[in-house]
């Protein structure tokens, strides 16, 4: 692939308070391979050398984050996240108001997503300015069932044209802004940024993102991330 020449801000976040990976602490502070899951997310994110620096969305009152500002000479900034993923989402990127033009790229990145690959994040990167929004995201493989609410299989849906959705995400600062800012007005309640910018009338292009991008969420998850990151070093 060309190189690629970019200086892009991360928004990472990390205020979520998800315990099924159990432990007495939020998810993103579980250790895998002795590490909390958090810190080989931002390390990871900054060894690109496409990410100028972070900014990590910590929730209210959070005691575990171990006052760190910088990872391999970037920045690493703080600020508090909300209620809702898009709420810290969108406190990270008026927390960058000093260090991006409205015009410039920014990334988005879920804390629990641990195993991103930086041919990913390139990928993401050489086509996702030209086309000025997206997303990594995987096809659908499986055969998709609707369910009624005793669990009985009613209907199988089509797979079709239906992707999974993983982060990174990239867009332009002041789009993304405008579109979360937009979706909390309408009270539309979004799971991932291109959700709001979909609502907002971009198509964000789909790059094929690696399926090990996991988001940890369950036990098994951890012991599958310690797998695929002893692999990737
Ligand atoms: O809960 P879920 O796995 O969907 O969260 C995705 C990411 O969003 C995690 O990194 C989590 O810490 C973050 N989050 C957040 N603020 C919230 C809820 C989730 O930053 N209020």
């Amino acid at each position: 692939m060309a190189s690629i020449e970019a200086a892009l801000w991360c928004v990472v976040p990390a205020a979520g308070r998800g315990t099924r990976v159990g432990g007495d602490k939020p998810k993103q502070y579980h250790p895998i391979a002795g590490k909390p899951m958090l810190l080989h997310t931002l390390e990871r994110l900054a060894s690109h050398p496409c990410i100028a620096g972070l900014i990590v969305t910590l929730a209210a009152g959070d005691t575990h984050w171990s006052a760190l500002h910088e990872l391999g000479g970037k920045p690493v900034l703080t600020t508090n996240g909300g209620d809702e993923r898009s709420d810290s989402v969108l406190a990270g990127l008026r927390a960058l108001r000093d260090h991006v033009r409205d015009s410039d790229f920014v990334l988005v990145h879920d804390a629990a997503r641990p195993c991103v690959r930086a041919d990913d994040i390139s990928r993401l990167i050489a086509q996702g300015i030209p086309a000025g929004a997206a997303l990594l995201a995987a096809p659908v493989r499986d055969t998709l069932k609707r369910a009624d609410d005793t669990n009985h299989a009613i209907a199988t849906e089509p797979r079709e044209a239906r992707w999974r959705a993983l982060t990174p995400q990239l867009f332009r600062y002041a789009e993304l802004i405008a579109a979360l800012e937009s979706a909390h007005l309408a009270r539309v309640a979004v799971t991932d940024e291109a959700m709001a910018m979909e609502r907002a009338g971009h198509k964000p292009l789909l790059v094929e993102g690696s399926e090990d991008n996991i988001k940890v969420t369950t036990p098994a998850d951890i012991a599958l991330a310690e797998f695929l990151l002893s692999r990737m070093q």
